[in-house]
């Protein structure tokens, strides 16, 4: 190949794991001497890192794979790449329904993309979706961002929600090591980041498949642990994590984001149905009442941290009353963000298959419902930002306004200000807030006093 035909184009669907995943497979693309094309029409390899987890994330995928599949025609040397859940859900029958495609790659084969890669370039159609020991990434990253940045720490999921692939496409359990992820953590120090986020699907798992425990028998490493031990990263201002589990979330975890200067008091603890009955048949393991205990305490902890969520409406067999239930504890929870969706029957998944399956008419008009709601909550919330000084980590330019710069509170609330990127981007400012909407803000930055020189 010649650099003119070196040139790749990742789309990427789905949530901040497939981003994190997205991010390395361009590092690895760019140590075999490949360009970035933001048009994907203008390179030679496209990879779309896919998602699953309801059938209209799924259904844009095929839309975008039939114009890529419709092109090879015409330029053969063209190569596609499906990587992440969809790949991992449909393997080898992905390609019988398009069989332009060159390699199809479940989510754990993301860090042996050159491999793959070269197994193409020898002229094999490639699927790898077998479960395998995840690689530990020796390519960097290219970053979407160069002041925030995704870390994973756990990979997979062992839960079991009767709604969801995630346990099916990702796989089990697998922690990386505390050594690993402070590793990454300096390094994005070094290099200049100031806020890091620490993922996994259930991250309140993390280190329960690594070997050891404290004389109590509690695991030896805890997300608790791991919190302390990357805390003091030179450069690093801010930590954030996600996904929490209310089944395993801790007052010790609370405790400790309390404690600890740089961890944001921000918490997304989905809670996805506010019935004890539909939890039940969700397999999540908890009740709306435990639910309730486990936000009062962070807010015992931390009055002002910012609280989202995410929610299903529609689950098989949800009654009118239960639907309520989810109301109602939107309504008394109040929340900052809440991420909503109409249930959608997933392949290999228990609910999808059972007989009490609810119209899509009845799914809309609760999902309308609850997300009307959802925004007047939010508005209420943003307004305790009204007048305030808030911190806020500059990260862009306003896409809608140049002479705007965004970030985020600490609490991760979107907020705008007037100032110069170039002068900004990366930097903790001080924001009075002025203009308060449901999920972002606008304000003012305070001038911090000049040091007088005598
Ligand atoms: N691990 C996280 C969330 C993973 S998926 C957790 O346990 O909460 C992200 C969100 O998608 C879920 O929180 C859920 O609200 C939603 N979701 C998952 N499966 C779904 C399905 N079949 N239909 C509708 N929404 C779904
Ligand atoms: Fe899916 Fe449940 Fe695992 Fe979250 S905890 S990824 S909802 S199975
Ligand atoms: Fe989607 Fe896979 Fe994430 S199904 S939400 S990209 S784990």
């Amino acid at each position: 190949m010649t650099t003119s035909n070196r040139r790749y184009h990742i789309t990427t669907f789905g949530c901040q794991m497939n981003k994190a995943d997205s991010e390395r497979m361009a590092g690895i693309l760019e140590d075999m001497g490949f360009e970035w094309s933001e048009d994907p029409n203008q390179a030679n390899v496209i990879l779309y890192n896919t998602c699953t987890i309801r059938d209209n994330a799924e259904q844009k995928v095929y839309s975008y794979l039939g114009r890529q599949a419709k092109r090879k025609h015409s330029e053969p040397d063209l190569t596609l790449v499906v990587a992440g859940c969809v790949a991992q859900q449909e393997g080898e029958s992905l390609l019988r329904r398009v069989p332009e495609l060159d390699l199809v790659m479940g989510p754990q084969h993301a860090n042996r993309l050159k491999d793959l890669l070269q197994q193409v370039f020898d002229g094999n159609q490639v699927v790898a979706t077998e479960a395998v020991h995840i690689m530990e990434d020796i390519t960097k990253p290219r970053r979407d961002s160069n002041v925030t940045a995704w870390v994973n720490v756990i990979y997979g999921c062992n839960e079991r929600c009767t709604y969801c692939v995630v346990p099916g496409v990702r796989g089990v359990e697998q922690s990386r090591t505390p050594e690993a992820i402070r590793a990454e953590i300096e390094q994005l120090g070094r290099q200049g980041y100031k806020e890091i986020t620490l993922l996994g699907q259930n991250i309140d798992a993390y280190g329960r498949d690594l070997p050891g425990s404290t004389p109590e028998g509690r695991h030896l490493h805890t997300l608790t642990d791991l919190l302390y031990y990357v805390h003091d990263v030179p450069g690093i201002e801010r930590i954030r994590f996600a996904t929490s589990h209310p089944r395993y979330f801790t007052e010790r975890l609370i405790k400790a984001c309390a404690e600890l200067p740089k961890v944001c008091e921000h918490f997304h603890i989905p809670f996805q149905s506010g019935d004890n009955e539909v939890l039940k048949r969700m397999s999540r393991g908890y009740t709306q009442e435990k639910y309730r205990r486990i936000i009062d305490k962070v807010r015992e902890y931390m009055p002002d941290a910012s609280i989202s969520a995410d929610a299903i409406v529609g689950f098989p067999g949800e009654t009118e009353q239960q639907f309520e239930n989810t109301l109602k504890l939107t309504e008394d929870i109040g929340f900052d963000m809440l991420n909503t969706a109409a249930y959608s029957p997933r392949p290999g998944t228990p609910a999808a298959v059972w007989d009490n399956q609810l119209s899509e008419e009845v799914k809309s008009d609760r999902l309308q419902r609850l997300n009307h709601l959802v925004n007047i909550k939010a508005a209420e919330r943003s307004q305790r930002y009204m007048g305030r000084i808030e911190e806020v980590l500059v990260e862009d330019q306003n896409p809608k306004d140049a002479t705007q710069v965004m970030g985020r509170t600490g609490g991760n609330r979107l907020t705008f200000f007037t100032g110069d990127i170039n002068q900004l981007k990366g930097q903790l400012v001080k924001v009075k807030i002025t203009e308060v909407r449901a999920f972002s803000l606008t304000g003012v930055p305070v001038k911090v006093q000049e040091p007088v020189l005598v």
